[in-house]
């Protein structure tokens, strides 16, 4: 597909520049049809990527398995960044301005137990407002391998 490809490609060049991670679950991106729109552009820009972060912290402080991680933290910066986040991975044009996934997230493994039963309620979140945003099984799927890569350095491992 087009646009999971330019999709990709864009969330792996982010995620390479800003986190200095392991890609090797999602360097099969393929860089041809480099002009397609952007899946930013067809989910209709910041306005959509606002509903998205709207609607997986709703689900993410809903959900009993990973709420009490959030308990402190200031959410307006919290959302600003995952806003950021959200629209490097759809494409999007902003520089993400956060901290690496190690360093944001070594100190909820240390003191809250952070595992990989938490990650994975995360990655069903993230899925699960795609779909009802109405993105694309297969791209869903392209996403949910990059949040793949990041697994082991957001679980400090
Ligand atoms: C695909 C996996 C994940 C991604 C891409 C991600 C992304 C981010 C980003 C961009 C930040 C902001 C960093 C900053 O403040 O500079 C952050 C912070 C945070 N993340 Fe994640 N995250 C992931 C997994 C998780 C999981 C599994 C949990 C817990 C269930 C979690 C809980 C948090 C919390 C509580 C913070 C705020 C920490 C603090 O301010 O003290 N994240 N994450």
């Amino acid at each position: 597909m087009i646009k999971t490809s330019l999709t990709l490609l864009l969330t792996l060049v982010f995620l390479s520049a800003s986190a200095g991670l392991n890609l090797s679950a999602v360097q099969a991106a393929n860089t041809d049809n480099a002009a397609a729109p952007t899946l930013y552009a067809q989910l209709g820009g910041e306005a959509a990527v606002d509903a998205a972060v709207d609607r997986f912290y709703a689900k993410v402080l809903a959900d009993a398995r990973v709420k009490d991680f959030f308990e402190g933290v200031d959410m307006v910066r919290q959302s600003a960044m995952q806003k950021e986040f959200l629209t490097f991975a759809f494409g999007g044009p902003v520089t993400y301005s956060g901290q690496d996934m190690r360093s944001a997230h070594a100190h909820l493994v240390e003191e809250k137990g952070l595992s990989d039963m938490h990650f994975d309620a995360i990655v069903e979140h993230l899925g699960a407002t795609l779909r009802e945003m109405g993105v694309e099984e297969n791209l869903i799927a392209q996403v949910a391998a990059v949040a793949e890569s990041v697994r082991e350095p957001v679980l400090n491992r």
